[in-house]
């Protein structure tokens, strides 16, 4: 069974208000998706696994850690996933970038698959989920899917706002993988949005309406 991680360190429910706030607009909301997912990333990989090795100091020679050669890809889930991927890479550089495009269909609130391209050696990382929100949990249980067909070493799912719904709908579905959200709201309403949530992520970090 993975486990849900609430990463409600202080710096990240500060930032979280601010994204909340409806007169924050889409230049200062993209900085805040990115720094906080930054502060994220830092709890979501706190179990990368480590190997000593030695250095020399100016001092002497010291006994000391890497993170042992562990290969990450980093997947948002398009669009709004986007807005987290720099965040992600300025703690881990070196991963790769996978893209996966859903919308949820207005009508249905159903996923609808449009794009797909992954790091061809995805079946040698460990791949960490991106989506600021997760609401029915319809597209992060999709796109998860999808990515198992391709056989990564593990995955974590990362959302900055989750709604019961949609924490309950993916634990069920993917019983197995680890998620990190930075805060539990109350509940959706009858359009599928959360609530209080912060509106339509996709539509405010690219100013689309
Ligand atoms: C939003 C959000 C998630 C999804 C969450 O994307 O970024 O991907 O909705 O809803 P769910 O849990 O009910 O599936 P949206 O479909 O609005 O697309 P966009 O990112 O392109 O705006
Ligand atoms: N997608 C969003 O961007 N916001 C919500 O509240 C629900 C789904």
């Amino acid at each position: 069974m993975g486990n849900v991680t609430i990463t409600n360190h202080p710096l990240i429910q500060h930032k979280l208000t601010l994204l909340r706030d409806k007169n924050t607009g889409s230049k200062e909301f993209r900085a805040l998706v990115s720094e906080i997912a930054t502060l994220m990333c830092y709890e979501a990989t706190r179990d990368l696994p480590l190997k000593e090795v030695e250095i020399e100091t100016p001092m002497a020679v010291a006994k000391t850690k890497v993170i042992s050669g562990k290969k990450l890809a980093v997947i948002p889930i398009l669009r709004a996933g986007l807005g987290m991927v720099d965040g992600m890479l300025t703690l881990i550089p070196s991963a790769k970038v996978g893209h996966i495009g859903l919308y949820r269909d207005p009508e249905t609130k159903k996923p609808v698959e449009y794009y797909c391209k992954m790091p061809n050696d995805i079946e040698e990382r460990e791949v960490i989920v991106v989506d600021p929100m997760l609401a029915t949990g319809g597209s992060a249980i999709d796109a998860i899917g999808q990515i198992k067909q391709r056989n990564p070493k593990s995955i974590k799912f990362m959302c900055i706002i989750a709604a019961p719904e949609g924490l309950d709908a993916l634990t069920k579905a993917h019983p197995d993988i680890d998620i990190f959200c930075a805060n539990l709201d109350e509940r959706l309403n009858e359009h599928s949005y959360i609530i209080p949530g912060l509106g339509d992520a996709g539509d405010r970090i690219f100013g689309t309406k």
